[in-house]
């Protein structure tokens, strides 16, 4: 990958030595949870962040990094984090305040043992335990490591804490389920002209926004599992999920999170006034059964815009609902007798949308595309149907094998992906967990880092050689995932 430029304007460069700076330390961290001291790897990683620290240090005379809510402040300045980064910046947030760590400072140049001594007795720290910082401080006094500081972790009283990863699942899935439960609802309240409980449906999407902002792998990896069970539900939700991550990571502020949200949630609204034998239909629909179809943006506008409940939210929907089959550059249905720019909300909505069409099976679509596939489109057919910078975004975000996928290895294994690492040029390198076929069944093996490296070879010890389809398996990803 080329380097980045680096960027002359003083003002971005707490960003830019901030960036580098936990771009190494994260790498060094999690280096330690798969080599030992002695590795080479470890001494080169070492060796790149020290480079780092030492010449801010040079440079700036001091280094403190401090977590604070959402973010990161570089000598009190908040870092920018950029579109590609931002698993990153995330996954090293996540690993920091799982330790209640939430400052860490040098205050004068550092040696290399002195860094790795800090590094691992971080990286050996036990989960959710509030006087670690302590603990580290008197392990550093006692190796006299006087230039290395740690605070602990700082929480608001809005904050919502889910420090404990297990937690954190538990909370996510039932996001994902009530969310299904919510649109059902709203379904049924429609074909039956009854009130709808606006209220429920929005704390359910800040809720989602909340579990998303934590961590995203969980939900995300719910809505990549193939399901053909209640396709329409599911697949309102998975859009949501799908838009909120995407706008996330585009930079949309919380608070608008949730709308874009609701907006995902509703888009297909429309399609409950589709007959069913439409919506079902196993064999290629007729010209007039397409011309239906293509009415349902329209309906579900309309739909919307009747809801007088939903107040200012509702022109949000109404873009979602109008505007996700439009395309970029308004080739799409419904057709328009005056041209238009499409929102941002519908531009995230349309990737969303047809990702979460490709990828999972339907009645008239037996067998999903792979998802490396679907991103292929999608890059293909990027300034033409879809936002091009949007599509970027996406990609890195789903990844080349997203949890969840079911993966052949080199060692003849099979495996599913149950976490994607941070570092997108690590991106054919995430965490399997290993299937063994036992008593009829496929049975949950132990997790392996397809990182891992051969010391003897110096080659990885296991590579992903291709994806499988589950159904073929008659494997239940859901049960190997959460
Ligand atoms: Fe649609
Ligand atoms: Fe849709």
């Amino acid at each position: 990958m080329p380097e980045e430029k680096p960027t002359l304007d003083h003002e971005h460069l707490p960003t830019k030595l901030g960036t580098d700076l936990i771009t190494k330390f994260y790498r060094l961290l999690k280096g330690t949870t798969i080599y030992d001291r002695k590795n080479v790897n470890i001494d080169r990683l070492t060796q790149e962040c020290l480079q780092v620290i030492n010449s801010i240090i040079q440079s700036e005379g001091s280094l403190l990094l401090k977590i604070v809510r959402d973010n990161f402040f570089f000598n009190n300045i908040r870092i920018i984090v950029k579109a590609d980064k931002y698993a990153m910046f995330k996954a090293f947030w996540q690993e920091m305040r799982k330790r209640w760590i939430g400052e860490m400072e040098f205050s004068a140049e550092v040696g290399g043992e002195h860094l790795k001594d800090f590094v691992y007795l971080l990286s050996g720290l036990e989960e959710s335990n509030e006087s670690n910082y302590l603990y580290v401080k008197k392990q550093l006094e006692y190796r006299n490591i006087e230039s290395i500081h740690v605070g602990k972790l700082e929480f608001f009283k809005d904050e919502d804490i889910y420090i404990d990863s297990e937690d954190q699942k538990r909370y996510s899935k039932e996001v994902y389920f009530k969310s299904i439960g919510l649109v059902k609802e709203v379904v049924e309240s429609i074909n039956q002209q009854k009130a709808l409980n606006i209220r429920k449906a929005k704390r359910l999407m800040q809720n989602a926004v909340n579990a998303i902002m934590q961590d995203d792998s969980t939900l995300l990896g719910l809505a990549n599992i193939k399901n053909y069970d209640e396709y329409t539900f599911n697949h309102s939700v998975n859009v949501a999920i799908y838009a909120i991550a995407l706008g996330q990571r585009i930079g949309i502020p919380k608070k608008h999170l949730s709308h874009l949200g609701m907006a995902g949630l509703f888009h297909d609204m429309g399609k409950t006034r589709i007959p069913k034998e439409i919506l079902n239909k196993t064999g290629k629909l007729s010209p007039e059964e397409w011309l239906m179809m293509r009415c349902h943006p329209v309906i579900g506008t309309e739909l919307i815009m009747r809801m007088k409940e939903w107040g200012e939210l509702s022109t949000r929907m109404m873009d979602g609902a109008f505007e996700h089959h439009l395309r970029y550059d308004l080739t799409g249905y419904p057709r328009l007798t005056r041209k238009r720019k499409i929102t941002l909300f519908g531009r995230i909505i349309a990737i969303s949308d047809f990702y979460d069409a490709l990828v999972r099976p339907r009645v008239y679509n037996r067998f999903p595309y792979v998802s490396e596939k679907i991103l292929g489109i999608m890059l293909e057919r990027s300034g033409k149907d879809f936002d091009p910078a949007i599509v970027k975004v996406f990609i890195n975000m789903i990844g080349v094998f997203p949890l969840g996928t079911l993966v052949l290895l080199n060692t003849n294994e099979m495996g599913i992906v149950t976490q994607i690492q941070e570092d997108t040029e690590l991106i054919d390198r995430p965490r399997v967990c290993l299937l063994y076929y036992s008593d009829g069944e496929y049975r949950k093996g132990k997790v392996v880092d397809l990182r891992e490296m051969d010391e003897a070879t110096r080659n990885f010890r296991r590579s992903i050689v291709k994806t499988l389809d589950p159904n073929e398996y008659n494997i239940n990803v859901t049960e190997f995932l959460i």
